[in-house]
């Protein structure tokens, strides 16, 4: 059975204390599904995070991090500081990274591996962009994105890789890939996975949703039998539509 999992992925938001608050609001809500839950605080907040979620069944994961063991890297953060902190799971390939802070698919490739060999979870994130979309070349870029960052790698470290599908024009627009456009696209990544590495492999990764998921999407979304769960970003900020989306299951 592949893992169902809904993450929050909290972005640039919430300072110490609104990231407090919005933890000890989540901690009050009964959990219904047996999805996996996972929250990303920016950096600055994650040992805290960890801390306030010890004794839940919340992970803490982070957004991103350099490939680099250590060095003259300034501003940036390595595998083995986020596992110091208590943090075994790091978002990779956010579309976000890529157009602001020219995040490229071999540079994703090194933080990937960066990631496996320090025994880290990778959600690796990918999805075309709106003029893809518009001229069909979807599928492609998906493929390209997923073989450039990921295809030298053996089929074991699927075990430690999920992969969350994000199509740029349904991130913060209000506008969500229809169910059956997640479907058709989680099924093709699937397919991609397995003319790689074989069926078995390809139905054990989890393929996240994400893009403007809500709590009056999500249930439909979650039904496709290729959508294993949802990253989610601004209703992640929201500890009651958070956990109406992780209850959606
Ligand atoms: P929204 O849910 O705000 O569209 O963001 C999705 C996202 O980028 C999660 O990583």
């Amino acid at each position: 059975m592949r893992k169902q999992i809904v993450a929050g992925n909290w972005k640039m938001n919430n300072d110490l204390s609104q990231t407090e608050s919005l933890i000890s609001e989540l901690k009050k809500i009964k959990k219904t599904s047996h999805a996996e839950v996972m929250v990303a605080p920016t950096f600055t907040n994650l040992l805290n995070a960890v801390v306030a979620l010890k004794s839940s069944d919340i992970e803490v994961v982070a957004q991103n991090m350099h490939f680099a063991e250590n060095g003259a890297y300034t501003g940036e953060i390595s595998a083995s500081m986020l596992k110091s902190v208590g943090v075994k799971t790091v978002i990779l390939g956010h579309s976000e990274r890529r157009a602001y802070f020219n995040e490229t698919d071999d540079m994703l490739a090194k933080k990937v591996d960066a990631a496996l060999a320090n025994s880290m979870r990778v959600i690796f994130c990918f999805g075309e962009e709106l003029a893809d979309r518009k001229s069909g070349n979807h599928e492609q870029v998906v493929e390209s994105q997923i073989k450039n960052a990921l295809f030298h790698l053996e089929a074991s470290a699927f075990q430690n890789i999920v992969l969350a599908y994000e199509p740029v024009w349904a991130i913060g627009t209000g506008e969500t890939a229809s169910p059956e456009q997640a479907q058709d696209m989680h099924a093709f990544i699937r397919k991609t996975l397995s003319n790689k590495y074989g069926n078995t492999v390809a139905n054990s990764v989890s393929i996240l949703y994400g893009g403007s998921v809500k709590p009056s999407n999500a249930q439909e979304i979650f039904s496709k039998p290729d959508v294993d769960g949802g990253l989610i970003g601004g209703a992640a900020l929201k500890a009651t539509d958070f956990f109406a989306i992780v209850n959606a299951f």
